[in-house]
């Protein structure tokens, strides 16, 4: 019997964003909307996004003793996560420079700071949340030598799920251990290297999962999603919404799957129920404060 559904590690960032017409090309200054400030980052929404589902979830980062780590460990709390992973110091609270224009798409650039300090031997002291952890998911907003560490800490049962992002290259080590891997046609473009830069989603998920994945998911935005695992490649339909806003809904997506996971969904089902999750969020601002609960899932 686990104590936690999802143990997420990975970073915690204030996100500072600002909505703009259009993003400026090189060289070119444009105004934008007042800032908003907001708590963020790939591991701190994931773990938000599945509490908020109901998911036991704890998580492990490392915020700055500061203002925004405060407002991150806050946002934490509210919602529910166990926060006895989240170190505070070493550096200033990781910043997520974002801006989202009209269409609800972003471009962001991530001030790692602390998360840079979430250190292989942070994983280590932290052996008994992964023993007490169904599943554990991380991404790449921390030093891969870390991810490389939760993936030697994974208790025999459990499920690691990877969502590479930002990407880069991959040890054997670590692509090995993904049930799934999760991700976007981009993050699959730049793991593929040449041999992905042509061809259908499909086609790339199954190069992806020669790799060595137990598992691919490869999310395709409107599109929907593609799930490959040794049976082949499976389709997962998209849900139509009107998007203000994605920021943090490939977190959502990957938190609802990791959930689903942790109480036995097949991966498919898991990733179709993801893709709903990930649909409410881009109709609301923000991230964290975007993602629903499961009644407003079903609701919907
Ligand atoms: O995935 C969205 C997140 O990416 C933002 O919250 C930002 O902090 C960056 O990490």
């Amino acid at each position: 019997m686990y104590d936690y559904d999802l143990l997420v590690v990975g970073s915690a960032n204030a996100d500072l964003v600002i909505g703009v017409e259009r993003r400026p090309e090189p060289g070119e200054t444009v105004l934008g909307s007042d800032l908003a400030v907001h708590p963020g980052g790939k591991g701190a929404n994931q773990a938000v996004a599945a509490a908020r589902l109901g998911a036991r979830t704890a998580l492990l980062a490392r915020v700055g003793d500061d203002v925004y780590g405060r407002l991150l460990l806050d946002s934490q709390r509210a919602a529910g996560v166990d926060t006895v992973g989240v170190l505070v110091g070493k550096a200033p609270t990781g910043v997520a420079l974002i801006t989202v224009d009209p269409s609800g798409d972003n471009s962001i650039v991530v001030s790692p700071g602390a998360n840079g300090h979430l250190a292989p031997e942070d994983v280590r002291a932290a052996g008994s949340l992964f023993h007490a952890s169904r599943v554990v998911s991380a991404q790449l907003e921390i030093p891969l030598e870390t991810v490389v560490e939760v993936v030697r800490s994974l208790a025999p049962d459990s499920r690691f799920v990877l969502n590479p992002s930002p990407p880069r290259p991959l040890p054997r080590e670590v692509l090995a251990a993904c049930d799934p891997l999760i991700v976007n046609e981009h993050e699959a473009k730049v793991l593929l290297g040449d041999a992905g830069a042509g061809g259908e989603p499909a086609h790339r998920a199954r190069l992806l999962l020669a790799k060595g994945p137990r598992s691919v998911v490869v999310t395709l935005g409107a599109q929907g999603a593609l799930v490959a695992d040794g049976r082949g490649v499976g389709r997962i339909d998209p849900v139509t919404v009107d998007a203000v806003d994605t920021t943090g809904a490939g977190d959502a997506f990957t938190a609802a799957l990791c959930w689903g996971l942790g109480r036995g969904v097949p991966l498919q089902e898991a990733a179709a129920y993801a893709a709903r999750v990930g649909a409410v969020a881009v109709t609301r601002r923000g991230a964290q404060e975007s993602f629903p609960t499961a009644a407003e899932v079903d609701a919907r």
